[in-house]
């Protein structure tokens, strides 16, 4: 049975006392997790040991890093590896977010090795995919985010596959309130699975977790969540309010 994960992206928001505040309440909030079920808050790098300690370990609760390095260590000021994740007791990571690939650059081959550090360090990457308004428009998103997995993810291994995370997140629909319809994200993690299943078989595809991103919040989980190939959600703006989460939370599928 493949996971179903609500993840929490923070970007670059809340003071360490507003963070650790949020995490404080969203645990004391009465969702009760599957074995299946995750939930992931990727926060702001220096706040990952503090908001580790605070979330004290909950079962199936962990905290994730925004970011890391596609180096394992050396010159690169201002950078996290992957070995440092792991050092520092972070499982997770989300990798290539739309924000990153825009603002920073990131290619699809950088990504490719940054997936590398983090399998080689035994950090579990969160794959983020997604199309701009005018590939959506051109409607040639599928090829877009094919050749967003195959040059990024089509290196590794059935095993290393086995069980992936993959979130996709169309970028016209992050942030704006604008929401792919639940048709639209079916479609494309529809698409998704079969270009995995392409490559590795359907019987890896079926364990491959593909949550969505984009104006996920409380009155649109359940629904997005209950298409047959979403796994879960990736969720920025409604992360930040501790009600919309745990709503979020709990339209996460069994
Ligand atoms: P949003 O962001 O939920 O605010 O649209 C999603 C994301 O960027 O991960």
């Amino acid at each position: 049975m493949r996971k179903q994960i609500a993840a929490a992206n923070w970007k670059m928001n809340l003071s360490l006392e507003e963070g650790l505040d949020l995490i404080e309440k969203l645990l004391q909030k009465d969702f009760d997790l599957k074995s299946n079920q995750l939930v992931l808050v990727a926060v702001p790098s220096l706040y990952l040991i503090p908001a580790k300690e605070k979330s004290g370990g909950k079962e199936n609760v962990f905290v994730a890093a925004q970011n890391c390095s596609s180096k394992n260590n050396g010159a690169f000021t201002g950078e996290i590896s992957a070995a440092m994740l792991t050092s520092a007791g972070i499982k997770y990571v989300l990798i290539g977010h739309s924000e990153r690939r825009e603002h920073h650059g990131e290619t699809n081959a950088e990504l490719a090795e940054k997936i590398n550090r983090c399998l080689e360090n035994n950090v579990i990457p969160v794959f983020c995919c997604g199309e701009p308004l005018d590939v959506r428009e051109a409607h040639t998103h599928n090829s877009y985010v094919e050749d967003q997995i195959s040059e990024s993810l089509f290196h590794l291994s059935a095993a290393q596959m086995n069980g992936f995370i993959i979130a996709y997140e169309p970028i016209w629909a992050i942030g704006t309130g604008k929401t792919a319809s639940s048709q639209q994200a079916q479609e494309m993690h529809l698409h998704i699975r079969n270009v995995i299943a392409a490559k590795y078989g359907q019987g890896v595809a079926e364990t491959v977790s593909i949550l969505y991103g984009g104006s996920v919040k409380g009155a649109n989980a359940s629904e997005i969540f209950g298409q047959p190939d979403v796994d879960g959600g990736l969720v920025g703006g409604a992360s930040l309010i501790v009600d919309e989460f745990s709503t979020i939370i709990k339209g996460l599928k069994q």
